[in-house]
């Protein structure tokens, strides 16, 4: 399967780690749900999601809000995959209330904080939600999903997002004459995934080339795809360290 990075998602772009993680390569084989820079999630499932606040000026203020996500939203208001946005808002200080932008009425994807309104308002029937995601006005009667974050107080804030872990399955290409590993996983539609490589657990990630086919060219440096198994194939002659597939998030 081509790549196919739209070029809308690569404006926006800002890099989050967010997804798998991470087995020695030559080491032994490992699967299960792991996720970025090895942190355990409190939440099981949960992916961490980590922001750093100097790259996001609007967090920078009380009331400043954005929406994060994996998938664009539509101009029906609806997400353009599965994955519905994170929604962040700072409150006074060093408050913040991450939220799913999921409507509670129909579903449609709520706007980040809005001073007139005085709060978060949905497109689709204009159900109106405080900062904290409590309904004051419906159609809506049931409040925005909370969840948990923490702000370490000066840059960066964590957010645990269910949902969103996925496990990889590494295995050694059979065929004659391989010296590939494929890695193997769900992949959820339209989300853009890269694989990340790093010699020793203290080295900061970069970004590397894989394959999407066991003969293929190692030329791949990011994939989208329809949801179901995906697959990347990397040189097991490379050298020893961590790979991890992450997946991107955008502000939508
Ligand atoms: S879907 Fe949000 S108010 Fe109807």
């Amino acid at each position: 399967m081509l790549s196919y990075v739209p070029s809308s998602r690569r404006r926006f772009l800002k890099r989050f780690a967010l997804g798998s993680l991470a087995f020695p390569v030559a080491g032994a084989m490992r699967h299960g749900f792991f996720l970025a820079d090895l942190e355990a999630a409190a939440i099981p499932n949960a992916g961490a999601v980590k922001i750093s606040l100097s790259e996001f000026p609007s967090l920078q203020d009380p009331f400043g809000s954005l929406r994060l996500g994996m998938n664009p939203v539509g101009p029906d208001h609806f997400p353009e995959g599965a994955v519905y946005p994170l929604l962040i808002t700072r409150g006074i200080g060093d408050a913040f209330y991450a939220l799913s932008a999921e409507c509670r009425h129909e579903s449609c994807v709520v706007d980040t904080y809005d001073d007139f309104a005085q709060g978060l308002e949905c497109p689709c029937h204009h159900s109106l939600y405080a900062i904290d995601g409590t309904v004051i006005r419906g159609p809506a009667s049931k409040n925005l999903k909370p969840y948990a974050s923490h702000y370490d107080g000066k840059d960066l804030l964590t957010v645990q997002v269910p949902g969103v872990a996925f496990a990889v399955t590494p295995r050694r290409q059979t065929s004659a004459g391989s010296n590939r590993l494929r890695l193997e996983f769900m992949a959820e539609a339209d989300v853009v995934y890269e694989l990340q490589f790093r010699a020793n657990l203290a080295d900061a990630w970069t970004s590397v080339p894989f394959a999407t086919a066991s003969d293929g060219a190692m030329d791949q440096t990011s994939w989208s795809g329809p949801e179901g198994t995906a697959m990347f194939y990397v040189d097991r002659s490379a050298a020893r360290g961590f790979y991890s597939i992450v997946m991107d998030w955008m502000e939508v």
